[in-house]
């Protein structure tokens, strides 16, 4: 197909809910992409925070050729092993419990928010969210991101929501009714700006929730499979959640969603209350245990790297802050690196993507950095000063 039938069929074929770059990709391998004319880009953001071992890893490929050979969908009333192993991964690299297998990250928090209301049993249904927070385009999802500019047209929203302020718990703690039976948050907000939650924070929470039984939502579906430098966010904070939600990276590049729920609650749902048709059908599974592979045959070092790699980056952009007045502030956690910037951000992306550098413009001044956790200290170096060259050609007098 030539560039002009594609975009042309784009145009008339596909609805048009997205801002797209005229860019058609063909090929991808670890940090880089290729194009249709064969020019290569550095991804500092793969799939959005979904290729965390970079593109198409050969453990995840294996798995998905391993699979597709013997049996693609079989439904979720029948039995098959790759979903038994890879629940099996799941908890035993988070927290005792068990899984329920949705396709992507609104869903997984779309079963979250309905697993709570199941466990309020009516009396209780508020779930308090915080935000800038971003959880999914589902209606529930939707109506639980703290980001009114995503919600406008949908009205009516579903009733049982409250948004306070991040990072402030006493405003979440007066927001508690006797109606409330949920917390949900992202322990490092992504979309709205990577925003790091604090630890006492976190901890106040997890005893406040203690305290009136309420069940503790981590929206991992970002920070998860090791993006912060720990298998997931939660580790960093010294607590455990109640529920967590992961999707993205889980799958290494295929559509999967995951809810996890502690053990001593799992029995809440009962047969009927929840479904999905594809939900951990075999050969996403596989996929996703390619990742699970991929990590576990590094023996903690692919994490180590993305801590280091994270800190080093970090390191680098604050000496950057110094030399160039439009930047605002630096923050992060691991290799989820966040640049605020006084002014449009969209100039310097569209700058890097000219100089072969794909990065992300969030709020419209937060760029972020968020490249496979394998990835080395000479690409960061080359994404860096990419990104100086970028900074300087839009901001030259800051
Ligand atoms: C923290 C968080 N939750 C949920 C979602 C929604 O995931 P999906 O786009 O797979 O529905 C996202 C997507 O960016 C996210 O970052």
């Amino acid at each position: 197909m030539k560039k002009h039938d594609i975009f042309e069929d784009y145009g008339k074929y596909i609805l048009n809910t997205y801002t797209r770059e005229k860019l058609i990709f063909v090929k991808g391998k670890g940090m880089r992409l290729t194009d249709i004319d064969g020019r290569t880009y550095l991804d500092f953001f793969p799939g959005w925070g979904v290729a965390n071992l970079g593109h198409c890893h050969p453990k995840v490929m294996a798995g998905v050729r391993d699979q597709i050979g013997k049996l693609i969908h079989i439904p979720n009333n029948f039995y098959h092993p790759p979903q038994a192993r890879l629940a099996k991964e799941i908890i035993r690299t988070s927290f005792p419990g068990k899984v329920f297998f949705a396709n992507s990250g609104a869903e997984a928090c779309e079963a979250a928010i309905k697993f709570a209301r199941a466990y309020g049993q009516g009396k209780r249904f508020e779930i308090i969210t915080t935000l800038k927070s971003f959880h999914g385009r589902t209606l529930g999802a939707l109506t639980a991101t703290g980001q009114p500019k995503y919600q406008q047209g949908f009205a009516p929203l579903p009733e049982g929501f409250k948004t306070v302020a991040f990072n402030d718990f006493d405003a979440l703690a007066a927001a508690v009714t006797d109606k409330t039976v949920a917390v949900m948050l992202e322990p490092v907000q992504g979309e709205g700006g990577i925003n790091v939650a604090g630890k006492e924070y976190i901890q106040k929470l997890r005893r406040l929730c203690d305290e009136k039984d309420l069940l503790l939502i981590f929206d991992e579906v970002q920070t998860g499979m090791g993006r912060t430098g720990e298998m997931y966010a939660f580790k960093h904070f010294g607590v455990t959640p109640d529920l967590m939600t992961l999707a993205k990276a889980l799958g290494g590049g295929l559509p999967i969603g995951a809810l996890v729920v502690k053990e001593s609650i799992a029995g809440t749902f009962k047969p009927g209350m929840h479904a999905s048709t594809f939900g951990g059908g075999p050969v996403i599974c596989k996929a996703a245990l390619g990742v699970f592979k991929a990590l576990q045959q590094s023996r903690g070092k692919m994490l180590k790297n993305a801590r280091d790699m994270g800190r080093y980056t970090m390191d680098k952009l604050t000496e950057l802050k110094e030399k160039f007045r439009c930047i605002q502030e630096v923050r992060g956690l691991g290799l989820m690196i966040g640049i605020e910037l006084n002014v449009d951000g969209k100039p310097v992306f569209d700058e890097c993507l000219k100089r072969g550098l794909i990065i992300n413009c969030t709020q419209g001044n937060v760029i972020r950095f968020m490249p496979a956790l394998n990835v080395t200290q000479r690409q960061i170096n080359q994404a860096l000063g990419i990104f100086e060259k970028a900074l300087a050609e839009v901001s030259p007098n800051s």
